[in-house]
């Protein structure tokens, strides 16, 4: 099934290296990500494996419950997350889907077979506290994601999903803000107090709202 942006994430349950999982019941009221990786033991995945426990303390911060998922089975996870730990010097803390089944990567459209009979693409899903899908990427197994990219990412759908404003090419927390559209620069310059510079008349920034 393709899902698009605001659909509702399907809820599955699903075997892991941390226990069995409920989706919706283990994402509760946090925001989730859902990424799957190729295949156990490869180079890419153990690199993006790694990071993602690395920057773990960056999801926390969020509020976002990590959740990774391949085609091979348990024994072999728990095999390979040794080597995720030695090679990165850290230590994988979030649970991985034994998804041999194929049911997960089927619900969520992760088999591309005119890439891989087999595997599962290197898929990425936000979803957010409603359940709804807010992101999704899709990268080559050839390709290791950009998981700073991904914090970016979430750090501006948290933003706009609390606050009347977009965030521009490149942004990062802590820059200026866009005010969205819907907003005239007049009403604009009585919510925003620490004011507002009209660019265009439909280009206007302000101080990220929240900071
Ligand atoms: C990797 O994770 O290194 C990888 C997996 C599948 C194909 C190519 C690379």
């Amino acid at each position: 099934m393709t899902l698009r942006l605001g659909d509702i994430a399907p809820d599955f349950e699903a075997n892991t290296t941390q226990g069995s999982i409920k989706f919706h019941e283990w994402l509760g009221d946090s925001w989730g990500l859902l990424f799957s990786h190729p295949a156990d033991f490869t180079p890419v995945c153990t690199t993006e494996l790694g990071k993602t426990a690395l920057l773990s303390g960056e999801f926390q911060k969020r509020n976002v419950k990590v959740l990774a998922v391949s085609v091979d089975d348990i024994d072999s996870h728990n095999r390979w997350i040794p080597d995720i730990n030695e090679v990165n010097g850290t230590e994988v803390n979030f649970p991985i889907i034994a998804d041999e089944g194929r049911k997960v990567a089927e619900l969520y459209d992760m088999i591309h077979p005119n890439a891989s009979e087999k595997a599962t693409v290197r898929s990425v899903f936000v979803i957010g506290p409603d359940k709804k899908v807010k992101l999704t990427l899709t990268y080559p197994a050839s390709t290791g994601r950009n998981f700073y990219e991904i914090l970016r990412v979430i750090d501006s759908l948290q933003l706009t999903a609390d606050y009347s404003v977009a965030t521009p090419a490149d942004w990062k927390d802590g820059e200026d803000v866009i005010v969205v559209p819907a907003i005239s620069t007049e009403d604009a310059k009585k919510k925003f107090s620490k004011g507002v510079t009209e660019v265009k008349s439909y280009l206007r920034y302000t101080p990220q709202p929240n900071k």
